[in-house]
């Protein structure tokens, strides 16, 4: 086992380095999840807790980021929107804050935005969704890329995780590449590592956590969920795209699907033009997520969760869920010294 924990040290060795953490495990922000509680718990667990930001104002950003320094005083990371009309103003709460490190997210951030990052000392780590836009956002100056395969939990793209790795491991060899999207047990963690990764990042998987504040009634809805039930959001017409999202199939997603049925019916008959359609279908998620982790209402609201939701058995200490993730990436690097190759149970 001792040879197999050094392993693992030497296989996530650049990751943790990065993050200037014990673990090479980054968990991913969720809106309205990843609050200074989550963040810091992982982060006090060894991890590397990332605070999401969302729609926060940057008064709002700045106090949440406060009270996470006060929880734990080793190292968290800051997601922003690079949608979010104020982003300059967000990037720059981060540098007052000296926060170590910002994760930009939401789409293909611009060159100024990772230089504005970069320029308040933080290490700047973006999303690859392709080979190309790796490519494009190292030559921009990203420290560090997330490759997030569909997966994932919340807003996907089309690829699968395995196939992004093969895509991209492979040819990135100038930054640490964390692989995001269906790792929920250690054996992938290590796999992802074998392939070249710097480490990986997390999201459904951690939900469930003692320290999460999301209402009992989303976790019950994790913890009942199969991995199947975690499904894409659909897009009933290719003329009103919808940005897909991935989350358990409930009320809200069927009546979606009507929604947008009478959405396109009325542009039809000319009772609406194509950009109010557009917008109508935008909005009929607005306050959706906080709907069903807040609130509780798991019917109504969008309960995003990724594939590995069905990994997911029962409420957990922070710390015992990165435990485990541990014991089973060692466990399984044993394994590979031996004869027999089986995974670990717990
Ligand atoms: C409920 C939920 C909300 C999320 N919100 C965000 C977000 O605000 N910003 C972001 O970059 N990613 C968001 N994600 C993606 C996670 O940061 C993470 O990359 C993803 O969950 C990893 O895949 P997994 O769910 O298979 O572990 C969200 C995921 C979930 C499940």
């Amino acid at each position: 086992m001792d040879k197999a924990r050094q392993r693992l040290e030497h296989l996530w060795r650049r990751g943790r380095d990065f993050l200037g953490t014990e673990l090479a495990i980054m968990g991913g922000a969720m809106s309205w999840i990843s609050e200074r509680n989550l963040v810091a718990a992982i982060s006090n667990g060894g991890g590397f807790g990332v605070l999401a930001c969302g729609s926060m104002s940057p008064a709002l950003l700045a106090e949440e980021i406060h009270a996470t320094q006060e929880r734990t005083r080793k190292p968290f990371g800051v997601n922003l929107i690079t949608l979010h009309p104020d982003l300059d103003a967000l990037i720059d709460v981060c540098g007052e804050m000296q926060v170590g490190h910002i994760v930009l997210a939401g789409g293909l951030p611009p060159s100024s935005a990772i230089k504005r990052a970069k320029d308040t000392g933080a290490k700047v780590i973006c999303f690859a969704p392709a080979p190309v836009a790796a490519k494009k956002l190292l030559r921009s100056g990203a420290d560090a890329l997330v490759i997030e395969g569909t997966e994932a939990g919340g807003h996907i793209g089309p690829v699968a995780t395995s196939v992004l790795a093969q895509e991209i491991l492979p040819i990135i060899d100038e930054v640490p590449v964390f692989v995001a999207g269906g790792i929920g047990r250690g054996e992938a963690v290590v796999s992802y590592l074998e392939m070249g990764a710097s480490g990986c990042q997390l999201g459904t998987r951690f939900v469930c956590a003692t320290e999460c504040v999301a209402h009992p009634k989303f976790k019950q809805a994790f913890i009942r969920a199969a991995a199947r039930d975690a499904i894409p959001s659909v897009q009933v017409d290719p003329q009103f795209p919808v940005i897909p999202v991935r989350a358990l199939g409930n009320n809200a997603t069927k009546k979606f699907v009507l929604f947008q049925m009478e959405v396109v019916q009325r542009v039809r008959s000319g009772e609406i033009d194509q950009k109010e359609a557009q917008l109508r279908i935008e909005h009929f998620w607005a306050g959706a997520l906080k709907r069903a982790v807040i609130d509780g209402d798991v019917e109504n609201g969008s309960v995003m969760a990724g594939q590995s939701v069905g990994l997911v058995t029962r409420e957990q200490a922070t710390a015992e869920i990165l435990g485990e993730l541990v014991d089973q990436a060692v466990a399984a690097l044993a394994a590979r010294e031996g004869p027999v190759s089986t995974m670990v149970k717990c």
